[in-house]
């Protein structure tokens, strides 16, 4: 008897250009994955729109992210594809979880206060964004959710969702489990703070080598140190310790020749999947997107007229 797969699921902002810290610590774990588990990919444009007011980027990122995941190496005919906004039962279903989830417990969130205090207005699309994920994960049954660090809380969050639910209304979701690669840590961006979109700090995934030259070579080093720090997180994420404990004790102090060494892992890393994205047309992308589209509103629907039987919306 064959067992029948896992589900995967998980999901990226479109709300920038996708940097090397994504890549490692949400596109890689799933291109490695994928093929083991049944797999959802979501470009999660109403969680972009939390950060971003500009509807023509919001487009453009859109449609860059798709190409993104093939280049990483997603196969697109072997996973559901498809953007958020296009299944309306997500937010359909964030209402119904937001009756459920108290304030107090949303103003624990860091992801909020870290965004706040960097200087994001606090709307209340950003105070909600854990429960518009929760609703995202828990309308497809899934196992497993790759993602980084950074979005612990937010699984526990949705597993808190999954209990008051499931209490409420009987057993209807499952309990999602993340699965953050440990390894990859918080990537550091050249200014030394997290590598993010919106800090202006990254080393984008699939970067031309120019672009990968400039990124590296404005790292900030601090010339007290043993070793260039930041320079060697990066680094590591490209070649095992040993060859960079010998590698930084052969040129130590020497934070130019390092910094170029890097530059050549990097470009040598990223040159096929640049390569392979040139390749992807925009009809390509908007074919992905709906055909994916389609097969999740199928999916959705039907859970979701569980959810509205259930909490007793449903009438006839
Ligand atoms: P950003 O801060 O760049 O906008 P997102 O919040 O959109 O990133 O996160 C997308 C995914 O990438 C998440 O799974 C997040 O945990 C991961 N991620 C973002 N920045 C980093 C980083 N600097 N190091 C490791 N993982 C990161
Ligand atoms: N919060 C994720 C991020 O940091 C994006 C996201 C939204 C997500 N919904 C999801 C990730 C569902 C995994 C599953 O970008």
């Amino acid at each position: 008897m064959t067992m029948s797969k896992k589900r995967l699921l998980t999901g990226l902002q479109p709300s920038g250009q996708i940097h090397i810290g994504n890549y490692f610590a949400a596109i890689k774990p799933v291109v490695d994955m994928y093929q083991e588990y049944e797999t959802t990919l979501m470009v999660v444009d109403y969680h972009a729109m939390t950060t971003l007011r500009d509807g023509k980027l919001l487009r453009t990122y859109t449609m860059e992210l798709v190409k993104d995941y093939i280049a990483a190496g997603v196969d697109p005919t072997r996973v559901m594809l498809f953007k958020q906004s296009d299944i309306s039962e997500h937010t359909e279903l964030a209402w119904i979880f937001d009756c459920l989830i108290t304030v107090p417990m949303l103003m624990q969130g860091t992801a909020y206060k870290d965004k706040v205090a960097n200087g994001k207005e606090a709307t209340v699309g950003l105070f909600n964004y854990p429960v518009l994920m929760a609703a995202d994960i828990l309308l497809y049954d899934v196992d497993a959710v790759p993602v980084g660090e950074d979005n612990r809380q937010n699984m526990e969050y949705a597993r808190e969702i999954v209990k008051k639910f499931n209490n409420t209304y009987g057993e209807t979701f499952r309990l999602p489990k993340e699965i953050i690669p440990k390894e990859v840590g918080v990537v550091p961006g050249t200014d030394g703070r997290k590598m993010s979109k919106s800090y202006g700090n990254i080393i984008p995934a699939f970067a031309t080598r120019e672009e990968i030259q400039k990124a590296v070579m404005s790292i900030v080093t601090d010339s007290s140190a043993e070793r260039p720090q930041h320079v060697y997180d990066i680094h590591s994420l490209y070649r095992n310790d040993i060859e960079l404990e010998d590698l930084y004790a052969e040129k130590k102090g020497r934070y130019k020749e390092l910094k170029e060494a890097l530059i050549e892992d990097i470009d040598a890393y990223i040159a096929p999947m640049r390569e392979r994205r040139a390749s992807i047309s925009d009809e390509e992308v908007v074919k992905i997107l709906k055909s994916g589209g389609e097969r999740a509103k199928e999916i959705a629907s039907a859970k979701m007229a569980d959810v509205r039987q259930k909490v007793g919306v449903a009438l006839y």
